[in-house]
């Protein structure tokens, strides 16, 4: 009897041991966890490499990237659209799209007349948005801009504080936003699906721009088609949910931990 509890004690360490060790390992490996949440994180910080190495061996078409690089006074725009993974996503695009898509594509002198630093105070969300609000679903051949109708829907979506109004004077193809005026200074790729337009601003949005005056209102009324101020918010709660993830483990170890003493004790006094 004696013996018996003396082996049932052993195990009952051994069981705790190997609690310890399993539980302890890292919370990934933990079969209850749910997948890691850290890879979405993943893609706005470490992002120009692998995409645009995909693109450059893909049998795609077109490649945007490609297109703008040879033109050659595009580098900033280039560099954004692959910091935001945009590149990429332009060229799916234009592999499945009926409408095509046209991009207006700012110099890069229309970069360096930005206050320094300027896109660097934007964050990973206003990049992309900034990027997508450069591009419309939809190929406009130069003939048609004098009969585009107005306002002019971008990749940013729908909505006044995502669209742009274009219209022509005389030879001029001007761009308003709201915020920004200027005009078509160039065709720089034309096909039947693609068509690629030189600029010499960066085209603000109103929707980044203007509900942002140096005063920080807390309720500045934006009810106004501001359903995206809602993406901030949900990313937060996937902070609190990898906190809550790397706790669970510890949680069951303790629980893991009561349950071998209690056996324990149960056994040594049985
Ligand atoms: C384009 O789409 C087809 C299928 O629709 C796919 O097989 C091909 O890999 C795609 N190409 C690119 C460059 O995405
Ligand atoms: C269009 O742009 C040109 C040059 O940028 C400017 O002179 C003209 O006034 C603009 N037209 C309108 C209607 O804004
Ligand atoms: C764009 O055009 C629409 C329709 O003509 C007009 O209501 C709107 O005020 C214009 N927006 C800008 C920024 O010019
Ligand atoms: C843009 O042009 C419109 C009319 O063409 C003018 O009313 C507006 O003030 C201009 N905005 C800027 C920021 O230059």
């Amino acid at each position: 009897m004696r013996q018996q509890s003396l082996s049932l004690l052993f195990s009952l360490i051994l069981f705790f041991l190997h609690c310890t060790k399993t539980l302890g390992q890292s919370p990934a490996a933990a079969p209850v966890m749910p997948p890691p949440a850290t890879p979405v994180k993943a893609p706005p910080t470490a992002p120009s490499q692998a995409p645009s190495a995909q693109v450059a061996t893909s049998p795609g078409p077109v490649d945007v990237i490609k297109i703008l690089q040879k033109a050659g006074h595009f580098t900033l725009f280039v560099r954004l659209m692959q910091a935001t993974t945009e590149d990429t996503e332009l060229n799916k695009e234009l592999n499945k799209t009926n409408n095509g898509i046209t991009i207006f594509a700012p110099s890069d002198s229309a970069f360096s007349s930005l206050k320094a630093g300027f896109l660097n105070s934007l964050n990973d969300e206003d990049k992309t948005e900034l990027v997508k609000f450069h591009v419309l679903p939809a190929f406009i051949p130069s003939s048609q801009f004098q009969t585009v109708s107005n306002p002019v829907r971008t990749q940013a979506g729908t909505g006044p504080r995502v669209t742009l109004n274009v219209t022509t004077t005389g030879n001029f193809v001007n761009i308003t936003t709201g915020l920004t005026n200027t005009s078509i200074s160039g065709t720089v790729y034309t096909d039947n699906q693609l068509a690629i337009y030189q600029i010499e601003k960066v085209l603000f949005p109103l929707d980044i721009f203007a509900p942002k005056p140096p005063a920080p209102a807390p309720a500045p009324a934006p009810e106004l088609g501001k359903p995206r101020k809602a993406a901030p918010d949900v990313e937060s709660p996937t902070a609190p949910k990898d906190i809550s993830g790397a706790l669970t483990p510890l949680i069951l170890h303790n629980n893991a931990l009561l349950l071998a003493v209690s056996c324990m004790v149960a056994a040594i006094f049985s």
